[in-house]
């Protein structure tokens, strides 16, 4: 062994025998310095490599490069350590004040329609009414046919209609081809409840018309029901929404699913009936459409219309919900704009 070689040796033996004692990071990086520093044995032996001979050359480069990889691995282990250590006595000596308070959860928010919905939910609970949801996507005879409403019937040009590539799916334009499937579920039983949901109409879109609206559906049907019942329930309702001043009116209209059919206003809220920009100067709002359900729609819900009859209604939860919070353009309701939605 040359002389060199021992001590390289030796110093390998020293520097992990006093990297034993190092306890902090800054006698680490003295040690660092000391030995595998420039000025370290290892450091300064590659240096002179060239004043060795042939011979010698291959053992030094092998031990100095032992020395090396062996001080370098046992620094590794060391770093580790005393990282590990200042991380445990850092959470020693912290203390958690769990009295502080936390980090504010930001909360979300009702969307003007879902609130009128659910004053509507309540309002009719408290009449007595279910809830009862049915298809988005509907079938064309549950759509018009069994509303009394025959394929190629002029009547079908009342609503601008999304058809599917199956001639016979289309997306429903309104909530009343649930009065069928309710009756169906419900028969021979006595029925009152909402249908509340989306209805799509191929329409151009303005400040009180959008592609997709959401509307609710009544309907009742039992053994003596009459007209009576239709605007007590209506007027009840449009008192209990808007206040107890509200006046409502029912006025003779046209649906080929209710006979007679009447269209359900109420005197206009912003100038009390005597006409504005929001009314059209007419002082009354247009709420919906409603009347005595068909026999025949009795007839293809299952109940027998000599025994049964019944009441039905179709109300515009947009066009309610633009009236209770005096909102003067339906797109903004499903404009998503952050700004609006906190506004409730
Ligand atoms: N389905 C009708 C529409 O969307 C509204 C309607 C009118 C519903 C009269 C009814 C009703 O239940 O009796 O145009």
């Amino acid at each position: 062994m040359t002389e060199i070689e021992k001590l390289l040796q030796e110093e390998q033996q020293k520097g992990l025998a006093s990297l034993e004692a190092v306890t902090d990071a800054e006698t680490l990086d003295a040690w660092k310095q000391n030995y595998l520093g420039k000025s370290s044995l290892v450091m300064t032996t590659f240096g002179k490599m060239g004043s060795f001979s042939k011979e010698e050359r291959p053992l030094v480069g092998r031990a100095v490069n032992t020395v090396k990889v062996a001080l370098e691995s046992a620094l590794a282990g060391k770093e580790e350590t005393i990282r590990q250590e200042s991380l445990l006595k850092g959470i020693e000596k912290e203390t958690l004040d769990v009295t502080l308070p936390g980090y504010p959860i930001k909360r979300g928010r009702l969307h003007p329609i879902n609130l009128s919905l659910r004053e509507i939910y309540r309002i009719f609970g408290d009449m007595g009414f279910q809830v009862y949801s049915s298809p988005e996507v509907e079938t064309d005879d549950m759509n018009f046919t069994f509303l009394n409403i025959p394929p190629y019937h002029p009547a079908r040009d009342m609503w601008d209609t999304f058809y599917t590539e199956d001639e016979s799916v289309v997306l429903r334009t309104h909530t009343s081809p649930g009065q069928i499937r309710s009756m169906r579920e419900y028969y021979p039983n006595p029925l009152r409840v909402i249908l509340p949901g989306a209805c799509m109409r191929y329409e151009q879109q303005d400040q009180s018309h959008e592609i997709e609206f959401m509307q609710f559906e009544l309907l009742v049907v039992d053994k003596n029901i009459t007209f009576a019942d239709l605007k007590g329930t209506m007027d009840d309702f449009t008192k209990r929404m808007f206040g107890p001043d509200a006046r409502t009116r029912l006025r003779p209209s046209h649906f080929p699913f209710t006979e007679p059919s009447a269209e359900l206003d109420m005197a206009c809220i912003f100038c009390g009936g005597e006409g504005c920009g929001v009314c059209h100067g007419t002082g009354w709002l247009e709420l919906g459409g409603c009347g005595m359900v068909h026999p025949r729609v009795l007839q293809y819900g299952g109940y027998d219309p000599e025994v049964y009859s019944g009441f039905a209604a179709g109300v515009g939860i947009d066009r309610t919900t633009l009236l209770r919070y005096h909102i003067d353009d339906i797109r903004y309701l499903r404009a998503n704009d952050i700004r609006f939605l906190e506004q409730f």
